[in-house]
């Protein structure tokens, strides 16, 4: 719930399957997560995710990158429409590219991801393949805000999974997608609650939510 009692208003980027956008709809569905779309955006016109919104009857946007003249072009355009739909926070859910440094910028401490590893382990593609290769014992899924630099932005919350002898990347994957699955909407939750506070390099999870005349804006946290 945002200060004003209204469900906060969520912008969600996704390129492909979207079962993490799916797990974010359900929450809302079943009343665990005050939320709402303001919107959905591809990079990808068959993407999976854009028709789970659609069926859900979520505004769904396919932004298409060959429309751009380049990587700032692009994200500008994903920046009006996320102004255009008044989203108050914005989350990467499998959305494949790189978001540069006016996009994050302009949304400080408003746009979070979930990656599938125990960050700061295996950033980038294929962090389940680089887990694997590794040869790590206990890998997992991290939500955390972004930052300019790939997967290295403050940590919300993290949830741990045993690498099983015989795992492959499939059977890996799957493990860590059913924690990313509780992960996201719960930390979208807090979001929405106003109980998260960026001091540096923390997340600060607070009881109660932030006094409003202390966040940066309306249901956001802090950044110091
Ligand atoms: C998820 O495992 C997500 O953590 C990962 O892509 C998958 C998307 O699945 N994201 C990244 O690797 C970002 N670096 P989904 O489309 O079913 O939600």
């Amino acid at each position: 719930m945002s200060p004003r009692g209204e469900a906060l208003r969520i912008g969600v980027l996704a390129s492909g399957r979207g079962s993490n956008l799916q797990a974010i709809i359900d929450a809302i569905a079943r009343g665990t997560l005050p939320a709402q779309f303001a919107v959905v955006i591809s990079d990808r016109e068959d993407a999976r995710a854009l028709e789970r919104a659609r069926t859900h009857g979520a505004p769904a946007v396919f932004v298409n990158p060959k429309d751009y003249r380049d990587h700032n072009a692009y994200d500008a355009a994903l920046l009006r429409v996320i102004e255009q739909h008044r989203v108050e926070l914005v989350c990467l859910a499998g959305f494949m590219r790189i978001l540069g440094a006016g996009f994050v910028r302009a949304l400080a401490g408003r746009v979070m991801n979930i990656h599938p590893s125990l960050l700061p382990a295996f950033p980038g593609l294929a962090a389940q393949r680089q887990a694997l290769d590794h040869g790590v014992r206990i890998s997992g899924a991290t939500v955390h805000f972004v930052d300019e630099g790939v997967d290295t932005g403050p940590i919300v919350v993290q949830d741990a999974v045993p690498v099983l002898p015989d795992d492959t990347e499939e059977t890996l994957s799957a493990r860590i997608l059913e924690v990313e699955h509780r992960l996201y909407p719960a930390a979208i939750r807090l979001f929405a609650e106003g109980r998260l506070q960026i001091s540096g390099r923390r997340v600060e999870i607070r009881t109660q939510r932030v006094d409003s005349s202390t966040v940066g804006r309306e249901g956001g946290p802090t950044a110091n």
